[in-house]
């Protein structure tokens, strides 16, 4: 039985394997990929390259004349292929959690998934893989995409099942919530998924999701949500010197660190102009400036903490409509990627303190130990629980 995260930028598959210092306790291995795509003219040549530098790739049947090269080696490619002339950018097949427009979106994704799932130990295995929730900042619904990734994954040999993004992270993490009456509420608190595309929310009681949204569209400016809409906020203001949303990508993720890029209004004794001075001389792009680094440094953390105000007032909006009833103070939970930067939990907390009045109490936000793949080990764990079970 195996777990998929079906990202919208990352790939991850969750299984078990024995581990031999504990033949009771088997340990979950993982295997990821980038969702990316780079689109090839054929000829020999090419071919050749492809094979020789190993990369993998995709041909379809109906399209004799074009090969889709994919996930890491699409990024490898792309930027082999780019010159001052001309640039090639890779192409994703989804965006805002789900697969998008392209006709090719669907079997991409399928070849991307094949690659991190491997083929299915048994005829029709049990696959969970998460799917996002119906977002309420935007007029789109997931059930297609969930009915195109149920389809793709039948294809391949599985069968599969489809669970919520932000409950996958309950379902991981396993959170307990003290209720009113001294009662120990196990599985209850709030999965919130900070991915590329969108943010999931699942507010769960004792196993049970009583709420879950998704957001993808922030300050409904039609820029995305999450990680892609703070790449887009660094591209709108940094794109002259950073030259591609790639680079700004890249650079957040390197130097997003909300322990060295503090509060300016809070006196934490750490200085950003050493970190800015640390990372002008390690960046990439515009080495050496090191005022321009302190401001882009800076309005990372303008940006990070736009978005959880508008995740955490949105939530307040959701929970004030739905008035689900809990008996006690909710934990929370963070993970995805856009949460990996250190100190994001920190940052989470310190934007619920500065909004008052939240309708529900917090105990404490935590992150998820291993953030990325958490989304992929709560899809084993439903998978392990209910797997053998027909659904
Ligand atoms: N070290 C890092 N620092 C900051 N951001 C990061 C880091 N590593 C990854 N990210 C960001 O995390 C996002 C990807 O996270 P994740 O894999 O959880 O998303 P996804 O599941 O593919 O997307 P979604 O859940 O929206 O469909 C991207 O925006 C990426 O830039
Ligand atoms: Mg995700």
């Amino acid at each position: 039985m195996v777990g998929l995260d079906w990202g919208t930028s990352w790939l991850v598959a969750a299984r078990n394997i024995p581990d031999p210092e504990d033949v009771d306790k088997p340990k979950p291995r993982f295997r990821n990929q980038r969702n990316c795509y780079v689109s090839v003219n054929l000829d020999e040549s090419v071919e050749d390259l492809l094979k020789q530098a190993n990369m993998s790739y995709v041909r379809f049947e109906d399209e004799d004349d074009r090969v889709y090269v994919i996930g890491l080696d699409a990024m490898q490619l792309a930027s082999m292929l780019s010159n001052a002339n001309n640039r090639v950018d890779i192409q994703r097949p989804m965006a805002a959690g789900v697969m998008q427009g392209d006709v090719n979106a669907v079997r991409i994704v399928q070849a991307i998934a094949s690659q991190v799932l491997k083929e299915p130990k048994e005829e029709d295995e049990v696959v969970y893989f998460s799917t996002p929730a119906n977002p309420i900042d935007s007029d789109f619904s997931t059930t297609h995409h969930r009915g195109m990734a149920e389809t793709a994954l039948s294809r391949l040999g599985w069968d599969p099942r489809p669970l919520s993004e932000a409950l996958a992270i309950v379902y991981a993490t396993q959170p307990t919530m003290q209720t009113f009456d001294g009662d120990e509420a196990k599985l209850t608190g709030i999965g919130i998924s900070c991915g590329a595309g969108m943010i999931n929310v699942s507010v769960v009681y004792r196993g049970l999701e009583t709420m879950g949204f998704s957001l993808a569209n922030a300050y409904h400016a039609n820029e995305g949500s999450a990680g892609d809409w703070i790449d887009r906020q660094l591209f709108n203001a940094y794109g002259h010197q950073m030259g591609s949303i790639a680079t700004c990508t890249r650079y957040k993720e390197q130097f997003a660190d909300f322990e060295k890029i503090p509060d300016p209004r809070t006196d934490t004794g750490v200085d950003l102009m050493d970190y800015a001075e640390a990372v002008s001389k390690t960046s990439f792009v515009n080495r050496g400036n090191k005022h321009w680094h302190f401001e882009v440094l800076a309005s990372i953390r303008v940006w990070y903490a736009s978005l959880l105000d508008y995740v955490i007032t949105q939530l307040a909006k959701e929970f004030e409509e739905r008035r689900p009833t809990i008996d006690g103070e909710l934990p929370v939970v963070l993970a995805g990627g856009t949460s990996k930067p250190n100190g994001f939990e920190k940052l989470f907390s310190e934007r619920l303190d500065r909004q008052r009045g939240l309708p529900f109490a917090v105990s404490g936000v935590t992150k998820a130990p291993d953030c990325m793949n958490t989304v992929a080990l709560g899809c084993l764990a439903m998978a392990c629980a209910r797997g053998s079970t027909p659904e």
